[in-house]
Parts: structure tokens; sequence; C-alpha cells
């Protein structure tokens, strides 16, 4: 299989690396930007890959929606399997090209867009032929990972663990969408199409680790508690709840010993029961590898990700209900329905009353907009 590799930043120089090892592949031309081809390997001309004959397979590495997604369409047009790492692209766009795939009978696959070199939605794909998938979850996010586990157990300042995980090659381009929530938000849209067969657009929730200091830090750990953030998605009545936020775990549950870049990735079905996949969700090997994973199973036949007629929706997120943890000044915290106090001064910890997520984050959202900070975590058990 010749394999021509768009873009040659972090993920696809490591793909173009691998290629040149692995088995039944062979390397073929890089596009990289014009008055950039500075190696005999290398293109400009996008022309020379898609009007290629012998390039059997295209990997997409360029990121961003365009010219990512024209990319997409002229390598399927052309009869070439597409294989991306590009979660907003296929989130914004990946139902097109889908759609395009079966009519061309070519292969359309992204596990490298979800969870960097942990083989989640390959293995949620497949078991979503056979089982009726009811709920996916996990840190999906590596950057923020790395960043909370920084602060947490190396007691690095925010600053300092975003560095870090910018110089390991972890956070995207603008890091805001890391520590935002907003790619681990992606990951799951993409994790519920594939489970359930519907894309959630829109009505979904983000609460990133933007807010999370120094002092939350101390605070929770004296509790015996570790932050993590955390992408779920669920099947609901009509469609699909989907949300990031942190939660505050044990010490001693699986997620608090998720250290570094590393991701979790859980799926339950009806009969499978709770899965977990667990590794490096982030960095130049690990996100090349899978894309190597999704190259060979489209030589062993894999066509699809999504399942058919797969279908977008708005997000349902009344059934996701928890207790929160909050850290805001006095006044703020009033406005909050309040079950028990933690810690009274300037500044109150405490514990919510079990609350739809929707209604936690819009109260975050007014709180914040009156110019008061706060600090937000779902809590995975009752603490108080
Ligand atoms: N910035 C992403 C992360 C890269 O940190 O997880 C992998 O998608």
């Amino acid at each position: 299989m010749k394999v021509a590799v768009l873009g040659y930043g972090t993920v696809g120089a490591g793909v173009y690396r691998m290629l040149l090892d692995a088995p039944g592949m062979e390397a073929g031309p890089v596009l990289v930007r014009p008055g950039k081809a500075v190696e005999s390997f290398m293109v400009s001309d996008a022309a020379l890959i898609f009007g290629d004959p012998t390039v059997d397979a295209v990997v997409e590495t360029l990121g961003g929606l365009d010219p990512a997604y024209s990319c997409g369409l002229r390598a399927l047009e052309a009869g070439k399997h597409f294989i991306t790492a590009n979660k907003a692209m296929v989130a914004a766009h990946g139902l097109e090209l889908a759609a395009l795939a079966r009519e061309k009978g070519t292969a359309f696959l992204f596990s490298a867009a979800c969870g960097g070199g942990v083989p989640f939605l390959h293995n949620l794909a497949l078991s979503a032929e056979t089982d009726r998938i009811e709920a996916v979850s996990g840190i999906l996010n590596g950057t923020t990972n790395y960043m909370l586990d920084a602060m947490q157990r190396r007691a690095l300042s925010y600053a300092d663990a975003l560095r870090e995980a910018q110089s390991l090659g972890y956070a995207e381009a603008d890091p805001t969408a890391d520590v935002s929530g907003l790619d681990a938000l992606r990951k799951i849209q993409l994790a519920c199409a594939v489970a359930f067969g519907i894309l959630p657009h829109d009505g979904m929730l983000c609460e990133g680790i933007e807010h999370f200091t120094a002092a939350d830090t101390a605070d929770i750990r004296s509790r015996g508690l570790v932050c993590r953030l955390i992408a779920s998605g669920r099947r609901t009545e009509n469609a699909v709840s989907a949300y990031v936020e942190p939660v505050l775990f044990p010490r001693a549950a699986a997620e608090s010993s998720v250290f570094v870049n590393n991701n979790m990735a859980r799926y339950m079905g009806r009969r499978c029961g709770s899965i977990v996949l667990m590794g490096q969700g982030a960095g130049r090997f690990p996100t090349a590898s899978a894309v190597l994973r999704d190259l060979a199973a489209a030589r062993q036949g894999a066509r699809a990700m999504f399942p058919e007629n797969c279908r977008s929706a708005e997000a349902d997120n009344r059934e996701a209900v928890h207790s929160y943890y909050i850290r805001t000044g006095g006044s703020a915290a009033c406005r909050l329905p309040l079950r028990s106090v933690l810690a009274q001064g300037d500044v109150v910890r405490a514990v919510t009353e079990p609350m739809s997520a929707g209604k936690m984050h819009a109260l975050a959202q007014n709180i914040r907009r009156d110019g008061n900070d706060l600090f937000f975590a779902a809590l995975e058990e009752e603490i108080c």
C-alpha cells in the first residue's frame, strides 16, 4: 500500500518515519507548503498526490478545517483511502466524508483523532457492530492530563505545567483548545458517533481546567481526592448527552493513577460490559501508530468507523446529574444550591446539591459573567 502524507508537523513526520519501516507499506510523497519542500520526498503541488494512480491512501495531518476537508474530498473522489488525525475536521465534516467513502468503496478512518495511541475508536467501532453501546467516557486530552498530574504530584504552577506539555509536543498549536476542554469535547463527539450512530452538535457542555489553581490542588489533596478532566457521552431517550468537565476521584480510583500524557477511555456495552483502554494520548509516535493501525485496517478491508445512517442531533444533558465541589467568593457561593460548606472565609469551598450538568454549567457562566472566579468539579463519590 503506497501512502501519501499531507503535512510534516509532529504527527505527519511521525507517520512518514513509521511508513519507512512498516511491512507492506510504502512511503509516498509528503505534501508541504510552497517553499518548504526541502527533501526529495516532499512536494508542494497536491495534484502530484491526488492525481497519482500509484497512491493508494492519503493520510491527513494538516489540522484545521480547510484545506483538510477539501483534501479529504479529493482523496476519496480519486478512489483513495483517507485516514486522518484531525478531530475538528471529522466532527465538522465527518458525516459527508463517510457518505462519500461509502459511495466510492474506500476507507475513511480516524482512530488517531481520539485517544492518541490508544486504540479506542477502533475497538469501539468493532464492539458497536455487534453490541449496544450505552456510554463512552474518559480522560481524552493528554495535555490537560499532563498538566493536572504535574500540578497535583509535582506542585508545578499552571503556567509551568502548560509550558512543559507544549515543549513535549502534546498541546495543540493553540493550547486554548486543550485547556478549555474543547479538544476533549470533539473527541467525545466522535466517540458518540461511532458508538451510538449520533454525532452530537450544539447543546454540548464544556468546562476545562483554566480555573484550577495551586490552592485548589492543596485543598482537594487534603480530602484524598484527585482531579481529572473527563469527557462523557451516553444514550438518552431521544439523543445523546455529551459534556466535558473536571471530576474529583478518590485516590484509589483508576482515573487517579492515569499519569502524564496518558489517556484512559471507557465504553460500556450491554453485552460486553465495561471496557477500559489506556495508553499515551498525545505525542508524535503514539498518534502516528494509531494512523498506521488504521492503514493496516484499511488494507485488511476496514472501510468505516461511523455506523451506516449515522446522523447528527442536538445533545441532551438533562439526565447527567452530579453533586459538585465548588470554590468561589462568598457572595457568588450564595447563588449556588449548596448542601454543605467545607471551608468559609473570603473564599468558600463547598459541595452542591445534586444537579444536572446543564444547570451547573449555566450557573458557572452567570457567576463568571458578573466578574467572579469559580472552579467546579463533579464529585465521583460523595465526600460529605
Ligand atoms: N492536544 C491533544 C492532546 C493531542 O493533548 O490530547 C492529541 O489529540
